[in-house]
């Protein structure tokens, strides 16, 4: 008789090992430990068995119960945890993670774009600071100590005499103390004003350009805008000079480009005007040229100053400078 109970161990070690799956060990538990089962058969019939093998036959059959029971659960766990491994975890039909690429911010971008356009022109690129002096941010360029853009709402001073710059016009004095003419340079930057709304925001970014020699005219500054406006929109963007007022040039012109959007019918973006304002523009104020040293009989000059944001938004239809500000990726991966 105890031949039989370690027959029937040995089969069912035999049949576990071969066990591929958990459906596979719950269907040997069945067979050996269920309530029909062979162990369970065996324990029940000890009873029929001769007096003196019962007490080591019902010992061996309970021992053999426990290890298969033991044995049963640790193959499930097994095969349980490969189960998970290859369906669970890696689902083959599932599309590759793409690693992100990163880009140039669009303002850098749309900075580069102009700077591109007129080095082909001919202007060299040229930078200064972002802190600067109270000379060079408004008295080089002809604003008095009075004059209402040196209000303290637009702004930030750092000291009595020292600003965050509120243009990027101080870079035309200092370019033309170092440079004798003809000067013909562009440069872009952050600026900064104490302002913020869906338009303004406290810092931002300008390209400013000027150009200095014999003979310039209001027309050459004319032709070299409508060259840049035909580069950066198309060559059916039309643009017009409104009569302005800046301290450091004289004449003073704003200019428009016709609504890119609606191409001068009127939408929402253009306030239904069918224009919009890119750029301040003029030529060089004899008071500039004389803080610097130039000769005023001899030379003449234009400069103009526009926002990076502003040609940005109207490039890709965006309506909410602060978009550029927020660092969300998903807006900034568009670009
Ligand atoms: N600096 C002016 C502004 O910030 C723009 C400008 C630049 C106007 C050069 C005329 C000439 O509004």
């Amino acid at each position: 008789m105890e031949n039989t109970i370690e027959r029937i161990y040995a089969d069912a070690m035999d049949a576990l090992a071969s066990a591929t799956d958990v459906d596979g060990v719950n269907e040997l538990s069945i067979q050996y430990l269920g309530r029909k089962g062979r162990v369970t058969h065996f324990l029940r019939n000890i009873s029929s068995l001769p007096a003196e093998e019962r007490p080591l036959a019902g010992k061996r059959a309970n021992e053999i119960k426990r290890s298969l029971e033991n044995e049963f659960k640790k193959a499930e766990e097994r095969l349980t945890s490969s189960t998970q491994t290859v369906t669970d975890r890696i689902d083959v039909s599932l599309p590759g993670r793409v690693p992100e690429k990163g880009s140039l911010h669009p303002i850098t971008q749309i900075t580069n774009r102009i700077c591109n356009i007129f080095s082909q022109m001919g202007f060299d690129v040229v930078e200064g600071p972002e802190v600067e002096t109270d000379y060079y941010n408004f008295e080089a360029l002809n604003i008095p100590k009075n004059h209402p853009a040196r209000d303290m709402q637009d702004t930030f001073y750092v000291s009595d005499n020292v600003v965050l710059r509120t243009h990027t016009s101080p870079t035309q004095p200092r370019v033309m103390e170092k440079r004798k003419p003809p000067v013909r340079i562009i440069a872009p930057g952050k600026v900064y004003r104490c302002d913020s709304d869906l338009t303004h925001t406290p810092m931002f970014h300008q390209v400013e350009g000027l150009l200095v020699d014999r003979h310039v005219s209001f027309s050459d500054l004319k032709g070299t805008l409508a060259a840049f406006v035909h580069q950066m929109f198309d060559e059916e963007t039309t643009l017009r000079f409104r009569p302005s007022f800046f301290p450091f040039t004289e004449p003073s012109a704003e200019v428009d480009i016709r609504c890119v959007i609606c191409r001068g019918k009127g939408c929402r973006v253009c306030s239904h005007t069918g224009w919009l304002e890119v750029l301040g523009s003029g030529m060089v104020h004899p008071a500039v040229f004389e803080n610097v040293g130039y000769d005023t009989s001899q030379y003449t000059g234009f400069a103009f100053g526009m926002g990076v944001e502003r040609i940005a938004m109207l490039k890709y239809g965006i309506d909410d400078i602060r978009r550029y500000f927020d660092n969300d990726y998903r807006f900034l991966s568009q670009f």
